[in-house]
């Protein structure tokens, strides 16, 4: 049997999708030239570089990247892999440096803008006017740095295609959902912070289903049903959701990025997550929240629960916030990251009821993250064989009734329980498989905008 296309993989319409792009090695590999080397990727936040000459090493796809802030303040982010023969510049987590030296053969590069024309410039070589008689250009040695990077509202996004369309457009009007996750108070408090640093840990899954299930995957509450029946759920024990309180899944269909939206925490009576039961965390909350509903509008008063940025970024966007990212392993493991905002000034009652909630729910030992770790090990796992992987994953619920919201240009709201999300994410990772040009990527984003 010849090897399907990309069309026959993913039948997005009918609501089918093939295992096999979940498990086969030369779609993966594909996957990191089709989609990880052109798309927009989330790499960090500014508050884990605060000062000049710190740096984080993050992911970009299956390649370490250095995300630093340079002496003049600005954010870069380069490849972190020495020009000369590969070594990998940086080997700790995080740190400050004033220049980046090469461990192998002592090759140092710069962003500092005073030193430097472009960040990662080569500035200096052991034995420069000796072994190599002053011959080598240093100017055409620097470490390869990304061509975009945006640090929008502190979040730290790049690509490595010159012709990607500005962020901005990328991220269409979604941006007003992820707006909240951000920064949610609109400036006033100072913008937001990274606390407890970043968790980090490995799941023996494909990236995709991480992402497929934060863009709106309501139906899989059974998995958390343990959690309920102890008592020790986010709701106490009541149930994870009024299903009254779930306004929709949100989705911006020519673009891939969705949402689970809620009604606020304060009209889900006993279903609210337990730190609002704390007086002085509830009214903090409550202020933040109905500050956005003044300033932005009715069709904003929902509130992300979670949501995903095509193709691997995904966040909680109401109290408390995360930011997460999936990184590319392998077909069958992925690397994810877990960042838990808060406001940087933010009364420390409110931030030790986050530090808190964070550490029971989410993260490697997470009551509730642990849970869809099993489901996605699990569906991977019983996807790779000859037999399994031949056939075809079921996202057919609701196929045909998204409606589009007047108000928000570009964005298409379905019932509380559909799958039409994940058939939109799904969509365009066929488009970027298949190599579609970014004319092509953004037309229907724009027609969109028009028809508004
Ligand atoms: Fe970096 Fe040789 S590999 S200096
Ligand atoms: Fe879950």
């Amino acid at each position: 049997m010849g090897r399907k296309t990309i069309d026959e993989l993913v039948r997005a319409d009918e609501g089918l999708v093939s295992r096999s792009i979940f498990v086969d090695d030369e779609i993966f590999q594909q996957e990191l030239q089709r989609v990880f080397s052109r798309a927009w990727l989330f790499v960090g936040h500014e508050s884990l570089v605060p000062k000049p000459d710190d740096y984080f090493v993050s992911r970009m796809g299956t390649e370490s990247v250095i995300l630093t802030r340079d002496r003049q303040g600005q954010i870069q982010v380069m490849l972190n892999s020495c020009a000369h023969r590969g070594m990998k510049l940086c080997r700790y987590d995080h740190g400050n440096n004033r220049t980046f030296t090469c461990p192998y053969h002592g090759w140092s590069f710069s962003t500092d803008g005073k030193l430097v024309e472009r960040p990662g410039e080569l500035v200096g070589v052991p034995g420069h006017a000796t072994h190599y008689k002053g011959e080598l250009d240093k100017k055409q040695w620097g470490l390869k740095t990304v061509a975009q990077v945006v640090n929008y509202k502190g979040a730290v996004w790049a690509t490595w295609d010159p012709d990607a369309p500005a962020f901005l457009d990328y991220l269409g009007n979604m941006r007003l959902y992820l707006d909240a996750a951000l920064d949610n108070r609109d400036g006033s408090s100072g913008g937001s912070e990274v606390i407890g640093g970043v968790q980090k840990w490995r799941v023996k899954c494909n990236w995709k289903f991480a992402p497929e299930n934060f863009i709106g995957d309501l139906y899989h509450d059974i998995s958390h049903r343990s959690v309920d029946i102890v008592g020790i759920g986010p709701g106490g024990g009541r149930g994870r959701r009024d299903p009254s309180a779930t306004r929709s899944a949100i989705c911006f269909p020519e673009l891939g990025h969705g949402l689970l939206g809620r009604l606020p925490f304060y009209e889900e009576g006993p279903y609210a997550p337990q730190y609002a039961r704390y007086p002085e965390v509830e009214a903090y909350y409550r202020e933040v929240h109905e500050r956005r509903e003044r300033t932005l509008g009715s069709a904003m008063r929902v509130q992300t629960s979670v949501g995903t940025i095509f193709p691997n970024m995904s966040f909680h966007g109401r109290q408390p916030r995360t930011l997460a990212v999936f990184h590319p392993i392998s077909p069958t493991e992925m690397e994810m990251w877990r960042m838990y905002l808060v406001d940087k000034d933010a009364p420390e009652a409110v931030k030790e009821a986050a530090r808190h909630y964070f550490l029971r729910y989410s993260g490697p030992g997470g009551m509730t993250e642990s849970d869809d770790m099993e489901n996605w090990t699990g569906a991977t796992e019983a996807s790779m064989g000859t037999m399994s992987r031949e056939l075809y994953f079921n996202y057919q619920m609701g196929v045909g009734h998204a409606e589009p919201v007047p108000e928000i240009p570009g964005c298409a709201v379905n019932g509380e329980y559909t799958e039409e999300n994940a058939r939109i994410y799904y969509r365009r990772w066929a488009q970027f498989m298949n190599g579609l040009s970014w004319d092509e990527l953004m037309a229907g984003a724009a027609r969109a905008q028009e028809a508004a």
